[in-house]
């Protein structure tokens, strides 16, 4: 093949578009990767942008940060604290290094840009706000009710005081251990659902910051908090003994309220003992179960100015749950889509079944009126029996609790005889149908139930559009599986278990971060990686955990997550903060594994999970992920300058892959093991195959998934593998075939059948792990970014800098259009078939370049440069 220029390609014709405007600005300032943050902690924020340049070769020939607590001094550029000076650099993502950043403070910060032609323009001012930066400031006290753990009501707190003076703004600091809901003067201050998320409690604990000027009035101020269990006080059982964490007591908080006047005074209103306690409506909650809640008992305003509160109870105070907290700093969150039913059915009298048309997690609302004492249970269910009731049995196998006391997946309202509306604060549930059963005849209709689909609320940051039907629904299910197992961590399941499954996480991170800007909710279950990691190297294989899931099968395909996730980030964001971080972490991992495998081979882990058929070699797969480890490690190194560790892991990497490749390789043959599907993808797609094999071993693997018909022989570790592994070694015809499979077993199959989500096992009639919205199969959704669209990041230039585009045309596939807002800007992979012609539309952001590779099928092989801009290929097929 040959290099050519883009200017003289011959099959180009470029300038399509309108003319593009002749300017550049930057854009899109985040700080911390968030926009106009609150609460940053980082000693070294990160400030990023892009450009706004649609020039054909767009670049950053240079740039200049100023930043200072003086927004209007800023505009003038007068020297305030921090001016990083001309930096002739292409870089959009920059750590401050000025001067220590003060605690509680409000910086303001832009961007002058220098753009191709050497011509400057500044940014809009953007700002973020610095959290507590550390355990000194902090003067509330944690407090408590006096309640033991296994109290079932939900405490209130409550406290009033007085802003003399006209308030300018105000911040609520609020560190909670369980979870919390804040109101001043009987307003919710905020829309986060389950603040603050899941962490070690007794190692982490987050705090959130909200600005609540609007919610302050001079005058008399009312604080209200009401506090839920979460995962710190679990209190029904299941099988992965939550009840039993080391951390497990009665909720409780601690909270900073900063006021500062117009006059420029301050004044910090704090939890002390003289807030107040109760117990109101909410008689039980638990995040995995249910909220009951007793309408009867509601305390009408409550959380207002002059309520009397004489008889509440003094508080209690309690340490703080751990030596460290920290701002949640990440993205919060949020009920963020809404759904009507699409049906109910009236079963009998007394009980409604609601098919709310999706399946996700989330919560409902129910809006009702019955006479006081009536009791609706709200049971929450992916299926239903065939007589028209809610089945949970696929998902409740593992619940331990009382089912007739605390219910699985179930509210339990009691009715006031007013007009009722309740929505649960402390849990979410897995599901698609809602069944309400009364104790009285009652009479409900579509509008007594909406559901919302709740997540971190994450932006969609990937978009597709194809001319198969198919493709575009599994696309959507997979993202629909993925925002239902985001809850600040990535889960394996929004029902059954709601557990941070490392496996599940790092076999769906590409797809995760093609598709949503999840950078936020991943380092933050990198930092629960460090909480979590044992002296030794060792990592459990749900993280955050309560103590189980260590000497499981803990290794090597699940807990790979230390490595592989920050490694992806790195890939994909260009930002290696979460590696350097976790460097540490990786290294005392692989040196674990390497104590425990003088032979470079090891058995540490769990093989091929929920496989169709075929069983593979457990030894294989997790001495390949035991190579991978060791190479990111080698290749951290390398980046951060440990030339030593480099050495060593780069001779460990090739040590293990030779041992895997001497015990497993026949090479006669070309085939790894007995040769399954995940025996021979899982090699090829992790790079273990020796160059020369490449070729054989990949044509094993064609040629064994045409012996299936193109279907899939394959648990989570091939499904991960096996397109990738076909698609990267000549064989995309083949691969796009598996993946639009609509027959058994395959991932069409689940679509064919009426799946919203993807599910857990390919069979429909298995009867364990079958649950019907998991993410571990979901590298579907993100292989046809890297198939259809092409698109990839370069390990050489990450971030989409420099971005590979090597896209598959196949001869089904009559158009797709796929685009990814990388951090340079939008991406576009564009085209359309038209007889023996492919007509490829390509947008490159500014200040990023690509290469295209030209898939096998298109008669020239001409790799073609191309510069940010949009472009236009003709591409006549072979
Ligand atoms: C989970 C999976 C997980 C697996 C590991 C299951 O119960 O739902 O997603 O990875 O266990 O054994």
């Amino acid at each position: 093949m040959r290099r050519i220029l883009l200017t003289t390609l011959l099959c180009i014709a470029s300038n399509t578009y309108a003319q593009p405007k002749n300017n550049c600005s930057a854009v899109q300032l985040t700080c911390e990767h968030l926009v106009n943050p609150l609460g940053i902690d980082a000693i070294h924020p990160r400030l990023s942008w892009q450009l706004d340049d649609q020039r054909k070769g767009a670049v950053q020939q240079a740039y200049q940060i100023f930043l200072g607590q003086d927004s209007l001094a800023l505009l003038r550029e007068t020297k305030d604290s921090w001016d990083s000076g001309k930096q002739f650099s292409s870089a959009m993502l920059v750590p401050y290094t000025g001067t220590q950043l003060k605690p509680q403070t409000k910086y303001f910060w832009r961007v002058k840009v220098w753009d191709k032609d050497g011509v400057s323009t500044r940014s809009e001012i953007a700002s973020f706000e610095t959290g507590m930066m550390g355990m000194d400031l902090w003067k509330g006290k944690w407090i408590s009710d006096n309640k033991d753990i296994h109290a079932r009501e939900t405490p209130y707190f409550r406290t009033e005081f007085k802003a003399n003076k006209q308030v300018k703004s105000a911040r609520a600091y609020i560190a909670a251990a369980g979870l919390y809901e804040l109101s001043i003067n009987g307003q919710r201050v905020c829309d986060h659902r389950l603040d603050p998320m899941y962490t070690r409690f007794d190692r982490r604990t987050l705090y959130v910051v909200t600005d609540v000027t609007q919610q302050l009035q001079k005058g008399e101020n009312a604080i209200g908090v009401v506090l839920g269990n979460g995962w710190y006080n679990h209190q029904p059982l299941a099988v992965w003994n939550f009840d039993k964490a080391p951390w497990r007591a009665r909720p409780t908080f601690c909270l900073e309220l900063k006021i500062v006047y117009i006059d420029g005074t301050t004044e910090t209103i704090v939890s002390d003992k003289q807030w107040k306690t109760a117990s109101g409506p909410i008689t039980y909650n638990n995040i995995y179960t249910g909220e009951h809640y007793d309408a009867r008992l509601e305390i009408p305003n409550w959380d207002k100015p002059k309520y009397d509160d004489s008889a509440w109870q003094a508080v209690q105070y309690r340490n703080a749950p751990s030596a460290y907290i920290v701002s949640q700093q990440m993205v919060p969150i949020r009920l963020v889509k809404s759904y009507k039913p699409k049906s109910v059915t009236k079963i009998d009298q007394r009980t409604y079944v609601f098919d709310m048309g999706q399946n996700m997690a989330g919560i409902t609302k129910v809006k009702v009126k019955g006479a006081a004492g009536t009791m609706l249970r709200i049971k929450h269910g992916e299926r239903l029996l065939a007589d028209g009731h809610l089945d949970q049995s696929n998902i409740d196998v593992y619940y331990r609790g009382d089912k007739e006391k605390e219910p699985f997946q179930t509210d339990i309202l009691t009715l006031s005889g007013r007009d009722d509306e309740f929505m649960a604060k402390f849990g979410y549930k897995g599901f698609r149908y809602v069944e309400v059963s009364s104790s009285a005849a009652i009479a409900l209709d579509s509008s007594a139930v909406t559901a919302y689909f709740m997540h971190s609320d994450v932006s969609a940051i990937g978009q597709l559009k194809t001319s198969s039907a198919l493709v575009n629904k599994l696309w959507t299910a997979t993202n629909n599986a993925y925002l239902s197992n985001l809850m600040g961590y990535p889960t394996d399941c929004p029902q059954r278990e709601k557990n941070g499954w490392t496996g599940d996480g790092h076999l769906a991170i590409e797809t995760a971060l093609y598709n949503f800007d999840g950078i936020t909710v991943y380092e933050k279950w990198m930092a629960d990686h460090r909480d979590e990691q044992q002296e030794n190297g060792v990592l459990p294989d749900i993280i955050p955990t309560g103590g189980w899931g260590y000497g499981t099968a803990n290794g090597l395909d699940w807990t790979s997550t230390i490595a592989i996730i920050p490694w992806q980030i790195y890939q994909f964001y260009g930002d290696p903060r979460a590696l350097e971080e976790c460097y540490l972490n990786i290294k005392r991992y692989v040196d674990y594994v390497d104590g425990i495998s003088p032979s470079g081979l090891t058995t540490f882990g769990r093989g091929d999970w929920v496989p169709v058929k075929s069983q593979s070699n457990l030894e294989l797969t997790s001495s390949v992920y035991f190579y991978v480890d060791a190479t990111i490690l080698a290749a951290a190194a390398k980046l951060f300058g440990y030339t030593a560790d480099q050495q060593k892991y780069e001779l460990l990497s090739r040590k293990i892959k030779t041992a895997i490749n001497a015990k497993f390789l026949d090479a006669s043959k070309g085939v790894y093991s007995n040769g399954t599907q995940t025996e021979l993808s899982v090699p090829l797609y992790w790079g273990v195959v020796p160059n020369e094999m490449k070729a054989r071993v990949a044509a094993n693997l064609n040629k064994k998934v045409e012996e299936t018909n193109f279907h899939l022989d394959v648990g989570v570790l091939g499904a991960k593998a096996l397109l990738n592994a076909l698609k990267d070694n000549g064989y995309a015809t083949t691969a796009y075939k598996v993946a639009v499979q609509d027959t058994y077993p395959s991932w069409g199959w689940w679509i064919v059948n009426g799946a919203t989500t993807l599910l857990e096992n390919w069979d429909l009639k298995a009867t364990r792990d079958i649950s019907d919205n998991h993410m571990m199969f979901g590298e579907i959704g993100g292989w046809f970014f890297k198939s259809i669209g092409g698109i990839l990041p370069d390990p050489k230039q990450p971030g989409f800098k420099h971005v590979l585009l090597k896209p598959i045309f196949p001869q089904e596939l009559k158009e797709s259009s796929i685009s990814y807002d990388s951090p340079y800007g939008k991406i576009v992979s564009e085209w359309k078939l038209t007889d023996k012609m492919i007509v490829y539309n390509i947008q490159i952001p500014a200040n990023a370049t690509a290469t295209f590779y030209p898939p096998d099928n298109v008669r020239s092989s001409d790799i073609v440069q191309l510069e940010a801009g949009k472009h236009r290929l003709e591409l006549e097929l072979k």
